[in-house]
């Protein structure tokens, strides 16, 4: 039995979510600033190698069992099969999954899936053409439905399409919904989070859940949310008596902070144990430095044992992160 990473409010934290990159295809208004993020130097990055040893603590002595890459894009680091080989070959049963924008993904998804990726979430918040471009400030909508239909074949399934929820995005809820149902992809809105590099969110401006189910329910029939699994973050709901679903990621309005099982390794080797948390632990020093795997199994427990209760986003008192999405991988 391993000695887990369990934190001062009794979570354990059993998934995993490795952000590779700051570097993006796209420049989502709710995520990137126009420029991009600052580049992280090329010493600075985690490679390959490193990942792998610290994914084989995680799953072996820190009882970690699903594996996420996020970015910014993990699809921008040319080495992204050696990094997933490098884990997969390390990872016992544990899931091995990427959140990707998908751009790209048509030409690089067989050598991934025999690197041993089983599982894509995709991030999509429309199907209009125009909508997209604006939103992501690049006109690559065709790019990204080729991501999609190049993961379907290639047996990535269930496809998990992320929409973040914006005015326009709800605008275009039913299309978009009505689009992952004919494509056999399970969709689930996001309410946007206050980590936008541009630091435009204002909640009074931000759709909720409560507003999306308004608009879904003039054209669907939703019934009874159900969590398949407490720490999920999303609310499954059977659209039209089922089996089609489509799910709702209220982070805002119904925070899941207290049933969180995440824990956070930066593009950099940080741990990060909350997406709200500025308190970072350095791992890759300790790597560089010859620190053995029981070090680093310790020093990654300490650090989760002080996970913040949680993110204080609805309290007049609250500060954003340094860091934006872009910077942890959401
Ligand atoms: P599945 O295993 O497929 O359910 O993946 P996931 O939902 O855990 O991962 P994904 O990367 O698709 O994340 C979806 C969204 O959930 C992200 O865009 C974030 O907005 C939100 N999210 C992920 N992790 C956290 C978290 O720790 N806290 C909060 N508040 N939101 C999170
Ligand atoms: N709030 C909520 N979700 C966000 N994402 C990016 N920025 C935000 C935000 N400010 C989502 C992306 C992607 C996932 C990794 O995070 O759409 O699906
Ligand atoms: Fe890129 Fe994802 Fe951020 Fe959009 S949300 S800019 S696709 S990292």
């Amino acid at each position: 039995d391993v000695d887990g990473l369990i934190d001062r409010f009794g979570r354990v934290a059993r998934d995993l979510r490795v952000s590779i990159t700051e570097k993006c295809s796209l420049r989502c208004t709710y995520c990137m600033p126009e420029q991009g993020l600052p580049a992280i130097a090329r010493d600075d990055l985690l490679t390959p190698t490193e990942i792998g040893r610290l994914v084989e603590i995680a799953v072996r002595d820190l009882g970690v069992h699903d594996i996420r890459f996020t970015g910014g894009e993990p699809l921008m680091r040319p080495d992204l099969a050696e990094i997933i080989a490098r884990s997969s070959a390390v990872a016992g049963d544990a899931s091995i999954s990427m959140t990707t924008n998908g751009i790209g993904l048509d030409k690089r998804v067989d050598e991934l899936v025999a690197a041993g990726l089983t599982r894509v979430n995709i991030s999509l918040d429309t199907v209009d053409r125009d909508h997209f471009a604006r939103l992501t400030r690049r006109d690559r909508l065709p790019a990204v439905l080729a991501g999609i239909e190049a993961a379907k074949r290639a047996g990535l399934t269930p496809l998990k399409i992320n929409a973040v929820l914006m005015r326009d995005t709800l605008d275009g809820a039913v299309a978009l919904l009505s689009w992952a149902i004919e494509n056999g992809c399970r969709l689930r809105f996001i309410e946007q989070m206050p980590l936008d590099a541009d630091e435009a969110w204002v909640r009074e401006n931000m759709v909720d859940a409560a507003e999306l189910l308004d608009v879904l329910g003039s054209r669907f029939t939703l019934t009874a949310p159900h969590r398949e699994d407490p720490s999920a973050p999303a609310e499954e709901w059977l659209v039209d008596g089922g089996p089609a679903t489509v799910g709702i990621i209220a982070s805002v309005t119904r925070s899941f902070c207290d049933d969180c099982d995440r824990t956070r390794l930066t593009a950099e080797g940080t741990i990060r144990s909350c997406l709200f948390g500025d308190d970072e632990t350095d791992l890759r020093g300790m790597l560089r430095s010859g620190a053995d795997d029981v070090e680093i199994a310790d020093r990654w427990r300490a650090a989760m044992w002080h996970k913040q209760a949680g993110h204080r986003i609805a309290s007049p008192d609250f500060v954003r992160p340094e860091r934006s999405m872009g910077a942890i991988g959401g």
